[in-house]
This record gives C-alpha cells, structure tokens and sequence, in this order.
C-alpha cells in the first residue's frame, strides 16, 4: 500500500508530496509543527497538541489556516487512508510562500499546510523501554524561544545525531550554568533520593512538552511528588531515576548518562509505572 500525504488541501501520494522552493519553511525555517501518536487508531493529547499549534502560530504571527474540527477531519482521513492503527502524525504549517525576503511577505500568502502519517512498531518501541536509553550531553546551543515548536532544529539535529553515534537514545542539553534544559527531542526528568520527580520549569529555555503536562497527571494519580526546578548534571547523574518523555517515546526510562550508570542500570519502577498509567489515562 503507498503512503499518502496531505499538502494545502489535497491528499497526494507521499512520494509526489511537495512544496515550493520558495516557502518560507524551506527557505527560513519560518515554520512551525507538531507531532502526535496514535495508538489504537486514537490520537492521544489530542487537544493538547493543538493549543501548543495555536500558540506556537500566534507566537509567529502566521495565520491559523485551519479550524481544530477541520484539523480532525484531515487527520482522521489520513489515518483512514494510510490504514494506521498505531504511529505518528506530523503536521507543519509555513508562513507561505513568497519571493526571498527575510521580513515577512508584503502582501499576505496563504500559509502552507502539510501533514504526514505513518506507521510505529508498538513491541519494538515497548522493547526499547523495556530495556531503557543512554543518554550523551551536549552544550545546549540553540535560540532564546525554545517554548516554540518551529522547524529550526538544526541543533537538536546536530545533537541526535552524536547520540546515534555515540550508540545513545538521546542527547541531553545543558545550559550555561550547567544544568539540563531537555532533550534534542524530549523533556528531561529525573528522581531524587527521596523519590521525588525533578524536570526543569517550562521557560523559553525548553519546550512545554505536552506528554510533560500529561505526566504530572499521572504523577498525581500515582501519589508522587514533582518539583519543577533546574537541575544540573551532577544531579541527575546522582540520580535514583531518570526518564525523557515526548510524544513519540512517552515516558522512556534512561539508565546511563555519559558514563554514569543511573540507579542500578535498569529502568526505574517510577519511570515504569507512569509509563503504564500514561497509556491508561490517555
Ligand atoms: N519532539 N522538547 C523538544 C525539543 C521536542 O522536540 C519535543 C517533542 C519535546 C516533547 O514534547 P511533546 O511531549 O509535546 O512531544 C520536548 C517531537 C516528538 C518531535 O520533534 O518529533
């Protein structure tokens, strides 16, 4: 069966999708996306996901081009048309396109909308927590709004890519006072000592993951304690436990940072159970 996208109001197949080589996306990064799983055919933080669109848009002043209910239909048939019980969806909307100039177009364009899907292995994923992530880290060297979810990824790019090199899950980035920030594509977190969950305030220095926001709520239902506050390496390398969260790994247990075994190697029983009790309550 071939892939189908969605680009500007057509379903095409996912090998002739394209935009112009004057969108603003492309040429800029000025651009902003979003990323949602499905499991079971179910889109999960749904409505999460969109309030972070909406204001990741107005943040840039690019137009909404599309209602939520209009969103939902799109989605939903894309879902229907590439056959997906569990994956990811992508969506992407760019300030248009219009001739090279870096200040916004003169004369407003319509923006460009396009959304991709596709399949995830759930055991693989599930095996791949099982067993837990390392993690590298890497000076953080990105732009002062990280809270928005633009394109201009090029040093979380930079970032997974010495992770995979160095056989890791994930890059951790840390500011220049020595703390983390987060992930190349995912919230930190660790546990303390006495079992408390640590991840960093959501400012402009990170992105308010919305599974980060699911995950207090989870946190809550379990009967565990979190704090939001930095936390620096030499923490969370002390750490009991340690975990990322985001969208396309929920809650995945980290059981080495650079050389340091955490906890004793094996992902942690907190980590574990809201990773059980995400999928329950989502
Ligand atoms: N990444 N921080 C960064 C830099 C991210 O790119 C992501 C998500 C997160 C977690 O956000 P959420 O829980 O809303 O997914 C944090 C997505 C999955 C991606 O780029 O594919």
């Amino acid at each position: 069966m071939s892939r189908i996208a969605y680009v500007d109001g057509q379903f095409v197949p996912h090998r002739q999708a394209a935009v112009h080589v004057e969108d603003r996306g492309f040429q800029f990064g000025d651009s902003i996306y979003e990323v949602w799983s499905v499991r079971q055919g179910k889109l999960l933080d749904e409505d999460g996901h969109f309030s972070r669109l909406e204001r990741s848009l107005a943040e840039l002043q690019i137009e909404n081009p599309r209602s939520r209910a209009s969103y939902r239909l799109v989605i939903r048939d894309l879902l229907r048309r590439n056959r997906i019980r569990d994956g990811l969806i992508y969506l992407q909307v760019s300030r248009g396109v219009a001739r090279r100039n870096h200040a916004f177009p003169h004369h407003p364009v319509p923006p460009t909308l396009v959304l991709t899907a596709k399949s995830v292995d759930v055991d693989k994923a599930e095996a791949r927590a099982a067993l837990g992530i390392a993690i590298i880290t890497l000076k953080d060297i990105r732009w002062g709004r990280c809270d928005i979810k633009t394109v201009n990824l090029l040093p979380n790019v930079l970032a997974k890519q010495s992770a995979v090199e160095a056989g890791a899950g994930e890059a951790w980035l840390i500011d220049r006072d020595g703390n983390v920030t987060e992930g190349s594509s995912s919230n930190a977190w660790i546990v303390t000592a006495n079992g408390v969950l640590v991840t960093r305030p959501a400012d402009n220095s990170i992105l308010c993951g919305i599974t980060r926001m699911r995950v207090f709520q989870c946190a809550k239902s379990l009967g565990f304690l979190v704090e939001e506050r930095a936390f620096s390496l030499e923490e969370a390398m002390l750490a009991r436990e340690s975990f990322i969260t985001s969208a396309s790994t929920f809650v995945t247990p980290v059981v080495k940072i650079d050389d340091q075994i955490i906890g004793d190697g094996a992902p942690g029983s907190m980590a574990l159970a809201l990773r059980s009790i995400y999928f329950k309550q989502n």
